[in-house]
């Protein structure tokens, strides 16, 4: 049988959260409050518009709609200048490796992520050819925990929810491919990967078997 992998992008296979946490700071501090990394934990998976809201609420602030695409431009315009110098040496440790390896065995792969600027990420540190399908945030409309951007994923590789796996580093993301009746392998913190049928700190910790062993259970 044919099996997929759905990978996350920011925080499994690249390391933007940081990017994203300095961008939505800045933002904050225009606004006059604080922004933390605690907070930044709870905006991991979560789409532009819907982590401004949440900051907002956090800083007891409240804007216009015309205000609030304002500000998500504003952040996205200082974000998309850190990720613009993005390079290879920025792709977190086991990602190619085992991305070739999955390709190799005739696994597929799918891109599953909210993020807008996925095109822009995966091109400067050149990921780009290891995808089959890419789904981002150009082309789903509900944020994760919904698992529409996972189940468009398994739809465009033509293969079974079942026989898929997710690759998440936040806790909306595993919910996601729970929701969506896939498993789920956490990469980080064990403590915000909540329901994960396997955690690793990252992705050099797994191997092809591992992977196909999971779909098996
Ligand atoms: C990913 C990140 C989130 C980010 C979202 C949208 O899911 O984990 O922190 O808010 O993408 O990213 P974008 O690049 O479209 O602003
Ligand atoms: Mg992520």
């Amino acid at each position: 049988k044919t099996i997929a992998c759905l990978f996350d992008l920011d925080g499994v296979l690249v390391d933007t959260a940081v990017y994203h946490y300095k961008a939505w700071k800045q933002l904050a501090n225009s606004l006059g409050f604080d922004f933390t990394e605690a907070q930044n934990e709870h905006l991991k998976g979560v789409n532009r518009m819907r982590s401004l809201d949440m900051i907002l609420n956090w800083g007891g602030v409240e804007k216009t709609e015309t205000q609030k695409l304002a500000l998500a431009a504003q952040k996205n315009e200082w974000y998309v200048a850190m990720i613009d110098r993005m390079t290879q040496a920025e792709v977190l440790p086991g990602s190619v490796a085992l991305l070739e390896n999955l390709r190799q065995a005739g696994i597929k792969i799918a891109l599953g992520s909210a993020s807008k600027n996925s095109g822009m990420i995966l091109q400067r540190t050149k990921l780009t050819h290891f995808f089959d399908a890419i789904v981002d945030g150009n082309v789903v409309s509900k944020s994760k925990p919904d698992p529409e951007v996972f189940v468009k994923g398994a739809q465009l590789l033509g293969v079974p929810v079942a026989d898929c796996v997710v690759f998440e580093d936040a806790q909306a993301g595993i919910e996601a491919a729970l929701a969506g009746g896939m498993k789920a392998i956490g990469v980080g913190q064990e403590a915000n990967l909540k329901g994960a049928q396997l955690y690793v700190k990252d992705l050099s910790q797994l191997s092809v078997k591992d992977i196909v062993a999971l779909t098996e259970k």
